[in-house]
């Protein structure tokens, strides 16, 4: 991450970057694309799994009860009864008005983003009728033909799977990974000896049929999400065990109270939890997300904020609803997750709707309840693209300063490659042998570590620069001693050069692991 991002970027040359260096592209594109559906290139797929792995490590090793579980994409219809979802999960939609006359125009958008684009000013918490109202009197017309606009409806997200022969909408793509572990919930409670709290964590795709995809991987149909649901006793949630230890920390947040000023204040979990009323259990959990941001992805904490939403603005099924939120430089702040309390919503409803008891006897309090869910909710895609987006450098071509190329600052944690090897001459031996060698060093000591011996040497920093490779690792005639002039101190050694300063250091091989890691 570039010191505190200073890139001029716009959304089209993000996306011209990430399709030219093969991290994200339109899919089905030899077909003239899909709205809402992208594929990964090879780097842009080491890039997600890097993001997953940092992401299952670091909240998996929150609790030594929290696991990882992976399950059908295609849902029972029964389970989005329970969920309210098929009654629920619909987004405001406005069509042209000469759709509905069978004339020649079939435009619509999502109704609050259409207001939103023209005021500036959220609007997702608006019911139909406010905003059928609001658009009125924006005097909004379609924007294809300059019709009027119908009032708007709602339109429910999910897709419906037709499954076998003749079974109409017998199964849904889940919209969410969440009602995974929420059916699951009884049978690993009782496998992992009914102990609280218990998480379940799940990597996987979501599906929904957004009226209006857009922005790369920002708004899509088919997305991959990181869930962390936390089963816990709700007498407890006004307790975290390892409360004290976290405190005293800041966390940046934007209260209710603070949307006048819409200024980031930054408050200690414990004020939190004595002004602000937000339970103990809870605020813990805000603060170990902040820490995976600024620690583990080096995110600046000026581009990072908790952003609390009312009633309106909640989704269905929370009491308590923070977004995370990420200061993008293509798009302005930007939720690129929450932290959900669902109290024990999901679980009473699959238990009514599928007669399976969830309520359980937990023997350390003695009680009887349903338990309550803690829900950590990151999309996936929308983490990547901030990745790409606070990490991008953009060629600074009218700088004769700058070095001449595009440059991605990801930290280490998630870059696809840590470490490229370049015998500085191609089919030459033994440098070529010796770069060998070096990459064998450092793969077997797994650091990731590109090859390249295509094009000058020049050229290929540049492309080493461009995937975010931290490390260019030369392989010289020095190094094997070769000149008559080389000399010998230089021997056994390589260059290494930095991305983020293009600093050259020499170091010995034998060195090279201690000093790279
Ligand atoms: N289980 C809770 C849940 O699904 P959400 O706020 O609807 O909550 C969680 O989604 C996260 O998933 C969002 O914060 C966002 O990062 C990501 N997400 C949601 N809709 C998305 C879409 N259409 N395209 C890409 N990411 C999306």
């Amino acid at each position: 991450m570039s010191k505190d991002n200073q890139s001029n970027h716009s959304s089209q040359d993000l996306a011209t970057f990430a399709k030219k260096k093969g991290f994200i592209y339109p899919s089905s594109e030899i077909y003239g694309g899909l709205a809402g559906f992208y594929d990964y290139g090879h780097l842009g797929t080491m890039l997600k799994h890097n993001f997953q792995n940092v992401w299952r490590k670091f909240f998996l090793d929150l609790n030594q009860n929290f696991y990882e579980i992976e399950t059908a994409n295609i849902m029972h219809k029964n389970v989005f009864k329970a969920s309210g979802h098929l009654e629920n999960f619909a987004d405001p939609i406005v069509h042209c008005a000469k759709l509905a006359k069978n004339k020649n125009c079939d435009w619509s958008a999502r109704a609050d983003h259409l207001l939103e684009e023209h005021t500036k000013q959220r609007a997702e918490d608006l019911t139909s009728e406010q905003l059928t109202t609001a658009i009125k009197k924006a005097d909004l017309k379609c924007p294809e033909c300059n019709s009027e606009l119908q009032d708007v409806e709602t339109m429910n997200m999910m897709f419906p799977v037709n499954l076998g022969v003749g079974s109409k909408g017998s199964g849904y793509l889940r919209p969410e990974t969440a009602q995974s572990p929420y059916v699951n919930f009884k049978a690993q409670y009782e496998l992992q000896r009914k102990k609280l709290p218990m998480g379940l964590a799940l990597i996987g795709r979501a599906y929904r049929n957004e009226i209006s995809p857009r922005n790369l991987t920002i708004r899509l149909r088919e997305f991959t999400q990181a869930e962390l649901q936390i089963f816990f006793n709700p007498n407890l949630i006004e307790e975290h065990e390892d409360f004290e230890s976290i405190k005293d920390v800041k966390i940046q947040t934007l209260l209710l109270e603070d949307r006048k000023t819409n200024k980031i204040v930054q408050r200690s979990a414990s004020e939190l939890v004595t002004k602000h009323n937000l339970p103990k259990f809870y605020i813990y959990h805000l603060v170990k997300i902040q820490e995976f941001y600024l620690n583990h992805l080096k995110i600046p904490k000026t581009h990072i904020r908790f952003y609390q939403l009312n009633d309106k603005e909640k989704a269905f099924y929370n009491k308590f609803h923070f977004d995370i939120e990420a200061d993008l430089n293509t798009h302005g702040w930007t939720e690129i997750g929450g932290l959900h309390y669902r109290t024990d919503h999901a679980l009473s409803g699959h238990q009514k709707v599928s007669k399976t008891k969830m309520e359980i006897f937990d023997e350390q309090s003695k009680q009887k309840f349903i338990p309550h869910v803690l829900e950590l909710s990151f999309g996936v895609d929308r983490n990547v693209y901030t990745l790409l987006d606070l990490n991008y450098q953009k060629d600074q071509k009218e700088n004769k300063d700058a070095r001449g190329n595009d440059v991605l600052n990801l930290p280490k944690s998630v870059t696809p490659f840590t470490a490229a090897v370049l015998p500085l001459v191609k089919n030459k031996q033994p440098i070529t042998n010796k770069a060998k060698e070096v990459l064998k060093l450092l793969k077997d000591n797994n650091v990731k570590t590109f090859y390249d011996e295509v094009s000058s040497i020049g050229r290929r920093y540049a492309r080493a620069d461009e995937a975010g490779i931290k490390y260019a690792i030369t392989i010289d005639f020095d190094t094997l001693a070769l000149d008559e002039d080389s000399d010998p101190k230089l021997k056994d050694t390589v260059t290494v050069r930095d991305r983020n300063t293009s600093e050259q250091t020499r170091v010995k091989i034998t060195d090279l692991i201690k000093e790279i890691s």
